[in-house]
């Protein structure tokens, strides 16, 4: 089997190269990434000299490159990691996600109709489905709950899981749609919750708590996302949407305070600063339809997994110090100065 991999130099699309290469070594990856500011070639150290493994550089958007790369290589199943992800920059610039997440989803999807590729795969996100209170733990977001998003990044992604089941009835593409929850683990970006408490954390540097850091995440190990999304390409039925998640409910403060105790670290450092805007209060998924029709369960506890986080991150300096080197430091004066 040939599986394109979108956004394999991103966080979970390089976790799931690993993962791919490991469990299915029979199998050859190719991986199509623009690496755009979040796309890094060190995090695929471990797979780039595969015999069963490419690397190409190109924008899922660019209809040129994305039609020559299936022309030369024929994909059984493509999978789509590639996306524009955080939503604090999709709020001070909402129009690259508009572009990569909707318009490029589509420019694969073309692509997968005009070679027959037999199942296209959108990684997608429980953002789609707005928040929920949190007054009611007893809601969770099933695949019935209507879309609901609240931020350009999340409107960009139901956009594209719309699209994605737009194409399944109206050209009957063969597709289907993972919605996960928050995913934490090795190579994550600084610029999101855990990465940036633990980078921070350890230069004695203020960690920024959005508002009271009363809301809450549905935290998954990265690598409990990359079995879930390789179950649903190869066996999930053909225009389904499955939930993704662990019951692993934390508010955000509790996360940073696990994370000073892991670094013997002192919660003077915590910062409360202005909220974002349009901030979710809270997501939780039910992932029932997984378990009961593929067997899945997540295989990580989040005391297991933060640990093993934190020690990746204390064992891999050169990987996110070389990012905090660079644009990095711009990008962090951006968006946390005056809150
Ligand atoms: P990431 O930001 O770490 O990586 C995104 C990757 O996509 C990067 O390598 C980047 O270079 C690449 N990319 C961006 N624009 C591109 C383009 N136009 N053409 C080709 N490549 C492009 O993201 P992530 O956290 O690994 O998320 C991967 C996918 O999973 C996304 O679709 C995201 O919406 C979804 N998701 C993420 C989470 C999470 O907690 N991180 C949870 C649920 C779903
Ligand atoms: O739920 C899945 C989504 O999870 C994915 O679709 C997104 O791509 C991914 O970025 C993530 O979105 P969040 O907005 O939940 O993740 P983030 O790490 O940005 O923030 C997690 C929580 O922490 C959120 O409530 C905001 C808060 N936060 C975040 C940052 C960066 C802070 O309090 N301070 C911060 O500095």
């Amino acid at each position: 089997m040939k599986i394109l991999v979108t956004g394999g130099a991103g966080f979970i699309g390089a976790n799931f190269c690993a993962y791919e290469l490991k469990t299915h070594p029979e199998d050859t990856l190719i991986c199509l990434d623009a690496l755009t500011y979040a796309g890094n070639l060190a995090s695929l150290m471990g797979v780039i000299g595969a015999p069963n493994f490419r690397f190409e550089r190109g924008d899922i958007a660019d209809r040129t490159c994305v039609n020559s790369l299936f022309e030369r290589e024929r994909p059984d199943i493509v999978v789509n990691f590639a996306a524009e992800t955080h939503v604090d920059r999709s709020v001070t610039d909402p129009e690259v996600f508009l572009r990569t997440n909707i318009l490029g989803t589509q420019a694969l999807m073309d692509a997968c109709r005009a070679y027959g590729v037999g199942r296209f795969h959108q990684v997608g996100t429980d953002e789609v489905y707005g928040d929920l209170p949190l007054d009611r733990p007893d809601l969770f977001f099933t695949e019935e709950t209507p879309l609901h998003a609240s931020s350009p990044y999340s409107a960009s992604k139901a956009g594209a899981d719309l699209l994605v089941l737009a194409y399944a009835r109206t050209f009957r593409l063969p597709v289907s749609i993972t919605r996960c929850s928050n995913n934490y683990g090795p190579y994550q970006f600084p610029e999101k919750l855990i990465p940036l408490m633990i980078s921070r954390a350890l230069s004695d540097q203020s960690l920024p708590v959005y508002g009271k850091g009363e809301n809450v995440r549905d935290w998954l190990y990265v690598e409990d996302h990359c079995a879930a999304i390789d179950l649903v390409m190869r066996k999930g039925r053909e225009g389904e949407v499955y939930n993704v998640g662990g019951h692993n409910e934390r508010a955000n403060l509790e996360v940073v305070r696990t994370i000073l105790r892991e670094l013997d670290k002192p919660e003077s450092l915590i910062t409360y600063v202005t909220d974002r805007p349009g901030h979710d209060r809270r997501y939780a998924i039910d992932p029932g339809k997984i378990h009961k029709e593929l067997g899945w369960l997540p295989t990580t506890a989040f005391d297991d997994g933060i640990r093993a986080t934190v020690r990746w991150y204390l064992e891999n300096r050169t990987w996110w110090e070389a990012i905090l080197a660079g644009e990095y430091q711009n990008y962090y004066l951006r968006m946390y100065a005056n809150r």
